[in-house]
């Protein structure tokens, strides 16, 4: 009997194809669909997106379920341990998204530091009378104190990419990297959240969301930033807790932030979108083609592995 596995959304490349030669696919918008529904009993694969939650109730109504594939390499939509109990194996997509993100971290960098979008909007709008010395100043990126929050893969692509602008960079996390690869990427340990804060001119959030990093960025964080600093996160929107960032930009001590994930996506916070000096970005971190690509092809991959009794190839643990 040909195994059912649901596609939640829209796979780029030919994953898709490539699920059909094995499998019965059923295809939907979302696990919320009636497609899913109509399908669960009998699914042995899920193609999850990052929009789509998969907890204990959904997995109840699928009790033929075996694998879900996230097509993201956060997992924080999906309940771990409910899965583990159920033994539905996870899977994510790492590695092919790092330089991906890494990149439109880069790029949010220095876009809300030299007032990119910003300038775009004034130009357009008609605000431009003219150059001055004094017209949309922002903070200096090459050579800056960059601050890393998370040293995973794409900490330390941001790192490697921060060398080619001079700058100083510093990270955090639980564990300390071995000496030789700190000086290979250029990288300080600073052993508090705080230390980081106080001492960097820009900050990128670069750790998963998980109970411990939800709104690790308070008011109270916030005001331990540096006057005039940045903060960057390509990670996940709830890590801030957005309200207050929109006081850090409005009154300090922020100059600006880069953003591309938000607490309640699609929606962001109205204060936010009130601020000229927040750039948004649609969670496009790892949008490039052939990231996109990957990344469908490698939970695709998953699938096929494990319907065939295979080891998964990237599981979540
Ligand atoms: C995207 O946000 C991902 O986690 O891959
Ligand atoms: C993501 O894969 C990370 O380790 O940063």
């Amino acid at each position: 009997m040909t195994d059912t596995v649901f596609v939640s959304g829209e796979l780029p490349g030919d994953a898709l194809e490539v699920l059909r030669e094995s499998f019965e696919v059923v295809t939907g918008a979302g696990v919320g669909s009636p497609e899913f529904a109509a399908a669960a009993p009998r699914v042995r694969g899920i193609v999850a997106m990052l929009t789509d939650r998969i907890d204990d109730a959904l997995l109840a109504t699928a009790p033929n379920l075996a694998v879900v594939a996230n097509v993201a390499v956060g997992v924080d939509n999906i309940d771990l341990a409910a899965c583990a109990a159920r033994n539905v194996l996870v899977t994510n997509t790492p590695d092919v998204l790092t330089e991906a993100t890494a990149d439109l971290a880069f790029g949010l960098l220095i876009g809300a530091a030299r007032r990119i979008a910003e300038g775009d909007r004034v130009i357009r709008a008609g605000g431009w009378t003219g150059w001055t010395p004094g017209f949309m100043l922002g903070p200096r990126v090459f050579g800056m104190k960059l601050g890393l929050v998370g040293f995973g893969r794409i900490g330390k692509a941001v790192a490697r990419r921060a060398r080619g602008f001079g700058m100083h960079v510093g990270y955090t996390q639980r564990n300390r990297e071995v000496e030789p690869l700190e000086r290979v990427l250029g990288a300080t340990y600073v052993s508090s959240l705080d230390e980081l804060c106080a001492t960097s001119d820009a900050v990128s959030i670069h750790c998963p969301l998980t109970p411990a990093t939800r709104h690790l960025f308070d008011a109270k964080q916030l005001a331990k930033m540096r006057p005039g600093s940045v903060l960057v996160n390509v990670s996940r929107g709830a890590i801030i807790d957005e309200a207050a960032l929109a006081d850090a930009l409005e009154h300090g001590p922020l100059a600006a932030a880069g953003l591309d994930v938000f607490e309640d996506e699609p929606n962001v916070h109205p204060r936010l979108l009130a601020r000229p000096n927040a750039v948004l970005t649609p969670h496009i971190g790892s949008a490039d083609r052939p990231t996109r690509e990957a990344m469908a092809s490698t939970a695709a991959a998953n699938v096929v592995s494990v319907l065939e009794g295979k080891p998964a190839l990237t599981p979540v643990r």
